[in-house]
């Protein structure tokens, strides 16, 4: 079924009533108006200007308004307050630098950043403040953030466990997502993009549960991470040849490691004349290509049903002439779709998944193959795997919360029934300095890969020292 007809169909009348005649004569032009909103729609970008001034007017509130008051935004007489305080903000800007905005445009603009800005209540001052780069409520007098990667306990309380639940229906409804008995977990983004997972009781013992992922408003890019000491300058010139002559990346880590971030990165390298399809469970890769179609899962309706899985869409991106697909992180079956895809032609795929080594990610792999619910010999899924991939970029989250880029390792091909893996770039860790951090050097195992002619022949030419063990 279209989705105009869809839409058309949801429009029902109650039972027994018949719809006019008049209304019958009128189903067309009808039709096509919505078609024409629909498209108005969709080719409505959220205006620059609003985007930009909400996060002035947010650095402005912060500086000027106690951060409690920021939290106590959902009781009704400080909302208030607040909104007073972001109009008389956003009026002043707006004034002063678009002046020949209309009246109606300015009220938009400042209604669209009140309802961004306001109405997360205990919460809000975490996700306003930019140093702050995960929030976890774990129960309404816990809640702990991630700052420069270390775990705080904040002193901020809810109230009890209806107003944590509260906040969770404040953020899912705007996004057509419910939570209740019947669907106790559910996946969410706040508007500026943060990643929302939310998970209450019978599920979660101690209460109603939040975890938000924020999202950085400019992307880390490799110079970003090579000042964070995550890689080399050499590292990230090897990554970007990879990408760039089209080997097929997997990069490896445990839970917020910085596996997406990498992905974001690697994906930076891809040639701006290629089409990108990127496929992911909850939208987070920003590309700054221009040719970039986008796709996200979709979570069953309340009858269970509609449901749109990775595997469905990696078999649709084949039918979308891709020159790359991305896969935000592979976690069940459609490994194997994506793994025949790389071994048939779509080369310069670019994935991540959850695994603690590059050995552990091709175990992983297997396990995830068999998940398709195929029923393949173990040595034809390590074929597979070993054809189809290039490049494991394992990434870990180190005990004094850096990231690093720990092995980049080649997948040179079989020896028997095994998976022949050779590290090309490492991690050595001396010690740990008075402070507790981590003192180590990332170096050059020494070793060539395999594929070095691959960048010759395609002009690209990496200093011959660039592997040397220095
Ligand atoms: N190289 C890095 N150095 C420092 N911080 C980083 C680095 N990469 C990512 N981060 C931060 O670490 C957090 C987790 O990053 P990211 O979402 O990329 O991890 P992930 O491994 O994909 O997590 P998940 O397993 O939840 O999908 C984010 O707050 C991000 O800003
Ligand atoms: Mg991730």
């Amino acid at each position: 079924m279209s989705l105009m007809q869809r839409l058309d169909k949801e429009k029902k009348l109650p039972e027994g009533v018949e719809r006019p005649a008049s209304d019958k004569k009128s189903e067309t032009a009808e039709r096509s108006e919505r078609t024409e909103r629909l498209i108005s729609h969709l080719n409505n970008k959220p205006p620059d200007i609003s985007r930009q001034m909400k996060n002035r007017v947010q650095e402005i509130l912060m500086k000027e308004v106690e951060p409690e008051l920021l939290d106590r935004s959902d009781e009704p007489e400080i909302q208030e307050k607040l909104q007073e305080k972001i109009s008389e903000v956003a009026l002043f800007i707006l004034e002063n630098e678009h002046p020949t905005m209309n009246r109606t445009e300015r009220q938009r603009i400042i209604s669209e950043i009140c309802d961004e800005v306001l109405g997360f209540g205990p919460i809000n001052s975490l996700l306003l403040d930019p140093t702050v780069s995960e929030v976890m409520v774990n129960s309404p007098n816990q809640v702990y953030v991630e700052r420069k990667g270390k775990l705080e306990k904040t002193a901020i309380h809810f109230r009890d466990n209806e107003h944590v639940l509260h906040i969770i229906e404040k953020i899912v409804a705007p996004i057509g997502r419910r939570i209740d008995e019947s669907s106790p977990m559910v996946d969410a983004r706040l508007p500026d993009g943060s990643r929302v997972n939310a998970i209450i009781p019978p599920l979660a013992l101690k209460g109603p549960s939040i975890t938000i992922r924020k999202f950085s408003r400019e992307p880390f890019m490799v110079n970003d991470l090579i000042n964070f000491g995550t890689l080399t300058p050499e590292m990230a010139k090897f990554l970007e040849a990879c990408v760039r002559v089209k080997l097929n990346v997997v990069v490896s880590g445990g839970t917020g490691s910085g596996k997406t971030t990498t992905l974001n990165v690697l994906s930076s390298f891809i040639p701006s004349d290629e089409r990108i399809v990127t496929i992911e469970d909850a939208a987070e890769l920003q590309l700054r290509q221009d040719h970039v179609v986008s796709l996200e899962t979709r979570p069953p309706n309340v009858e269970g049903k509609g449901a749109i899985h990775m595997r469905d869409l990696v078999r649709n991106s084949l039918r979308m002439r891709p020159d790359r697909i991305v896969v935000g992180e592979v976690r069940g079956g459609e490994a194997l779709d994506m793994l025949q895809a790389m071994n048939t032609g779509h080369d310069g795929s670019i994935t991540t998944g959850h695994a603690n080594s590059p050995r552990d990610m091709i175990s992983r792999l297997e396990t995830m193959v068999l998940m398709a619910g195929m029923e393949l010999p173990a040595k034809a899924i390590r074929e597979q795997i070993a054809s189809a991939i290039n490049l494991i970029v394992q990434q870990n989250r180190l005990r004094d919360g850096s990231r690093k880029i720990i092995n980049i390792t080649e997948v040179q091909g079989m020896e028997g029934d095994t998976i022949v893996l050779q590290d090309i770039f490492v991690f050595e860790q001396k010690g740990i300095d008075d402070n507790g951090k981590i003192i180590g050097r990332l170096k050059a195992s020494g070793i060539r890969p395999k594929f070095y002619d691959l960048f010759e022949r395609s002009g690209i030419h990496l200093p011959p020292d660039l592997f040397s063990v220095y």
